[in-house]
């Protein structure tokens, strides 16, 4: 056999392997969603749910190439770590740490930080437009206030 033959064979046998180990795909039962517990407009929950649930929540959707190694573990180390950061279904019962929930989201907006590029690139549905970013920044602003001054929720 000739040698490209074979380094292409042990290329595919190799990724073969991989696939044995995925990591679980996981969408737990959703404890607290933010958008229940805030009751944000319309819009706002839209973008939400568009630009923000699937790296933290529990209702991510796994595309067909989240099954496929080594790909599946970027998705599913973003995923777990997103979600370890903020939660959207699980969102904070308490106020106080709502409210610096509300802060960091304001702040990733603000900075430009997320959604992540690398995700955006691939999903156009969640890049936000400035007008969204903006709406999502002042609707933070005024619900982290609110929880400060003890009346949460709208
Ligand atoms: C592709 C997955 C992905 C998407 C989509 C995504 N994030 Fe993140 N986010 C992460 C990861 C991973 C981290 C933790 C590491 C880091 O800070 O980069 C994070 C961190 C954060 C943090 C910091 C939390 C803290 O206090 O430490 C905030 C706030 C945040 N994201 C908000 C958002 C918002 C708001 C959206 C939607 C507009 C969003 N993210 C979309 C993956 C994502």
């Amino acid at each position: 056999m000739k040698k490209w033959k074979l380094i292409f064979l042990a290329a595919l046998i190799i990724f073969a392997a991989l696939q044995l180990f995925n990591p679980a795909r996981t969408n737990p039962p959703v404890k607290n969603d933010i958008i229940t517990a805030t009751k944000p407009p319309k819009s706002i929950s839209a973008s939400l749910r568009a630009a923000c649930y699937d790296c933290h929540s529990h209702e991510t959707f796994w595309p067909f190439y989240a099954r496929i190694a080594p790909v599946s573990w970027l998705i599913a180390s973003d995923v777990n770590e997103g979600r370890e950061h903020l939660n959207f279904s699980d969102w904070p019962t308490e106020a106080d740490r709502a409210a610096i929930k509300m802060d960091r989201i304001n702040e990733v907006l603000d900075y430009r930080e997320m959604p992540p590029i690398k995700y955006t690139l691939i999903h156009a549905d969640a890049r936000l437009t400035e007008a969204q970013r903006k709406e999502i920044m002042d609707w933070t602003a005024v619900i982290a206030q609110k929880f400060r001054s003890g009346t949460p929720s709208q």
